[in-house]
């Protein structure tokens, strides 16, 4: 199987070198912004080519997947170009910005293509392990966190481009709440900048945020994020039961009934697994084991585009 990857950066390197250990697949392509970052990235591996142009790598090379993994502001003719051509595609999260990716959305339908999109956490043990907690208690509400550092690259700190920390950062939380619970109806976010700006030059996006939400199922759910922080990290979902909480962090799952505590380590790499289960579905055309695709994205990319336009009007946005 031939894959190529569109972004040279952190983490199409990661989905590359998981794929780099899987029996049968070849990494053939990688397709930059310049030609420099391309070839450097393609020598790491015996058999592939670097590319400044998508359609020239399309055209040369005929892959079986492409992997995007490009910053939020850079998706869209990426995408068409593959949906056009019928290759599939794993695309890393945000989906993109603002309606771009109800657009994308329209044509994946029409063709029926495989994709994959990189919510990870649904893959991990440990929010299994959740989900069978969730049968035995009923559940009130959810609190989400995703509280850290700035990262430095570039682009991330310009809301034009990343979103800002809710579009790009917890989006995972959001779509963790999505998958556990359902969907959101209801958005209402306040945000605010006052800290990174002046400390990180050309800092547009918000450095403090809340977003609470009503969803479907009557449950309330908040989540805040903020990346004023240096040396600390602390992200994941709490879940206030009947029986107890449910604490799903990274890496760590802690169930507490009363005085009661059990801990489990995540003992899977859910990003192989992700990629184990994308590259079999593109190979048998059975795509019924990926937990996130395209149009199930799509759900959690209108809640954070929500919660922008919450923050921005000051008004509760209803998604219906
Ligand atoms: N699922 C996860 O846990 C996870 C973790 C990290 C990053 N990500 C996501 O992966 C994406 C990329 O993040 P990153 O950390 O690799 O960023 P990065 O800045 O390290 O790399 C992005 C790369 O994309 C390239 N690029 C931009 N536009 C392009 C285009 N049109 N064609 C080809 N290349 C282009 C840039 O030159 C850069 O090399 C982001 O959406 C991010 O949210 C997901």
């Amino acid at each position: 199987m031939k894959v190529g990857f569109v972004g040279t950066g952190w983490f199409a390197k990661t989905h590359a070198s998981i794929l780099g250990e899987m029996n049968g697949v070849n990494v053939t392509a990688f397709c930059g912004t310049s030609m420099e970052k391309a070839e450097k990235e393609a020598r790491n591996w015996s058999n592939a080519t670097g590319y400044t142009n998508m359609e020239e790598m399309l055209d040369r090379q005929k892959l079986d997947a492409v992997y995007i993994c490009v910053p939020p502001h850079s998706h869209g003719a990426i995408e068409y170009a593959l949906i056009e051509r019928n290759i599939p595609f794993f695309v890393e999260k945000p989906l993109g910005m603002n309606e771009l990716p109800n657009d994308i959305v329209r044509k994946i339908k029409e063709k029926g293509l495989i994709t994959s999109v990189g919510y990870h956490w649904r893959y991990k043990d440990t929010t299994n392990r959740v989900l069978s907690l969730l049968n035995e208690c009923r559940v009130g509400m959810a609190l989400g966190y995703w509280m850290g550092s700035m990262p430095m690259v570039p682009w991330w700190r310009d809301v034009q481009k990343s979103g800002g920390q809710f579009v790009e950062q917890t989006t995972h939380i959001v779509d963790l709440l999505r998958y556990l619970f359902g969907d959101v109806n209801e958005v209402y976010a306040a945000f605010n900048n006052q800290i990174m700006r002046s400390k990180v030059e050309g800092t547009t996006v918000p450095d403090v945020g809340s977003v609470t939400m009503k969803l479907k199922n009557g449950m309330i759910s908040t989540i805040s994020n903020t990346c004023i922080l240096e040396n600390y990290s602390k992200v994941g979902l709490d879940i206030y039961t009947d029986e107890g909480v449910i604490e799903l962090s990274n890496d760590l799952l802690r169930v507490v009934k009363g005085n009661k505590v059990e801990e489990y380590k995540e003992e899977t790499n859910p990003y192989l697994t992700e990629n184990q289960i994308f590259l079999d579905a593109v190979q048998t055309g059975d795509p019924s084991k990926i937990l996130s695709n395209y149009q199930d994205a799509i759900k959690t990319h209108k809640v954070t585009m929500a919660a922008n336009d919450s923050a921005a009007t000051g008004k509760p946005i209803y998604l219906g």
